[in-house]
């Protein structure tokens, strides 16, 4: 047998690989990024302005549990306060879900297009990942069903997904929340949910009136603007949060996210502003995009999912190249398994038209 001279991390590990955002070359400072999904229009100046002041007990660790901030998602959503638990991120809560329910044996499902921090949590908590494919670039409720077995533990769903912008309705999920056993944990990732604006549509906190085996994450990543602070929340039974939080890093929510992050909430005016905004761009966009012939998911969220020709010169790959040399980041889809694609998200009014009219000249040559 062949010595090992270096510490090796867990088999699972090493063959992953880690997250890698585009985020271009930071000392360009006039990248225009709509690479990650990020509000368009800042944060709330509430919220800039309580940061201006934060300088107050840097010595002290924050709160372990901010009551103020739990209180302040209560109001603002009509939610129990005992069923809601924060992280730093919502990514911080589905690597503990992972940690927290996974044995090794165990199978989680997640879906074809899903948001790729599923298959990794998973991953690393040793458990088996289990896809369930997609029809049209849209979780499927039937798919999801025929993967589980006497092994699955959780089933992971982004609704609405994250890349590809699209949903599936309140009546499929309660139709998936009915047929799993009560044993299997549904994990409802409603991330952009405060940009959803459609009838069929349910953000999931409802659900935790009928049913045990699921939670609900938020973030204040992509509405409230807040995802440098890295704030994110879960709604689900206290059982579930008194697991979580045993697992949970103690102080994983720093003192100027909590800060920052009520007077977010409080802000129903920025909040207001941000959906129409997101609205009246997305539709524009798919206007723009129609006259140029290309293809793209019809979205609920604030960014689009964009097919080009497989064809090389103007491959998704290319595109993603010139629009990166001209200034604009946008994210490549291989990772995702999805080569054609480009997902855009929706900017600024300049950074908008911008981003049309350079694809207009990398089309046009
Ligand atoms: C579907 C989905 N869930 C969770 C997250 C992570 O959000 P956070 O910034 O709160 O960690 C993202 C971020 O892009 C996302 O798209």
């Amino acid at each position: 047998m062949s010595k090992i001279d270096f510490p090796t991390a867990k088999a699972n590990v090493e063959k992953l690989q880690a997250y890698k955002p585009n985020f271009g070359k930071s000392k360009i400072n006039s990248l225009i990024r709509l690479s990650a999904n990020e509000s368009a229009l800042g944060a709330s100046v509430n919220a800039v302005e309580v940061l201006k002041s934060f300088s107050k007990d840097l010595n002290r660790y924050p709160p372990q549990v901010s009551e103020e901030l739990i209180s302040a998602i209560s109001r603002r959503y009509s939610l129990d306060k005992k069923k809601i638990i924060l992280g730093n991120g919502s990514d911080e809560l589905i690597s503990i879900l992972a940690q927290t329910f996974l044995n090794h044996n165990d199978e989680a499902i997640y879906t074809e297009f899903g948001f790729l921090q599923f298959p990794q949590a998973i991953s690393i908590a040793g458990a088996k990942g289990v896809v369930a494919k997609d029809v049209n670039f849209t979780a499927n409720v039937d798919n999801i069903l025929l993967k589980i077995n006497k092994n699955t533990k959780i089933i992971f769903l982004a609704n609405p997904n994250n890349p590809t912008g699209t949903f599936i309705s309140r009546q499929e999920v309660i139709r998936l929340l009915e047929a799993i056993p009560p044993n299997i944990l549904l994990v409802y990732d409603a991330a952009y949910s405060e940009f959803v604006v459609h009838d069929d549509y349910m953000d999931g906190s409802e659900l935790l009136e009928k049913y045990e085996n699921v939670i609900m994450l938020r973030t204040f990543s992509k509405l409230h603007g807040l995802a440098s602070l890295r704030l994110g929340w879960g709604y689900a039974s206290e059982n579930i949060i008194d697991n979580l939080m045993k697992v949970r890093s103690p102080f994983s929510v720093n003192a100027a996210a909590i800060l920052a992050g009520i007077a977010a909430l409080e802000d129903l005016e920025f909040q207001k502003i941000s959906v129409q905004h997101n609205l009246k761009w997305k539709s524009w966009f798919e206007k723009e995009l129609t006259l140029l012939n290309l293809d793209f998911q019809p979205s609920i969220t604030n960014f689009l999912l964009i097919k080009f020709t497989s064809k090389n010169k103007y491959s998704a790959e290319n595109a993603e190249k010139f629009l990166a040399s001209r200034g604009i980041l946008v994210r490549g889809m291989k990772v995702y398994g999805l080569p054609n694609h480009l997902r855009v998200s929706i900017g600024t009014d300049y950074e908008n038209i911008k981003f049309v009219e350079e694809l207009k000249t990398f089309l046009e040559k």
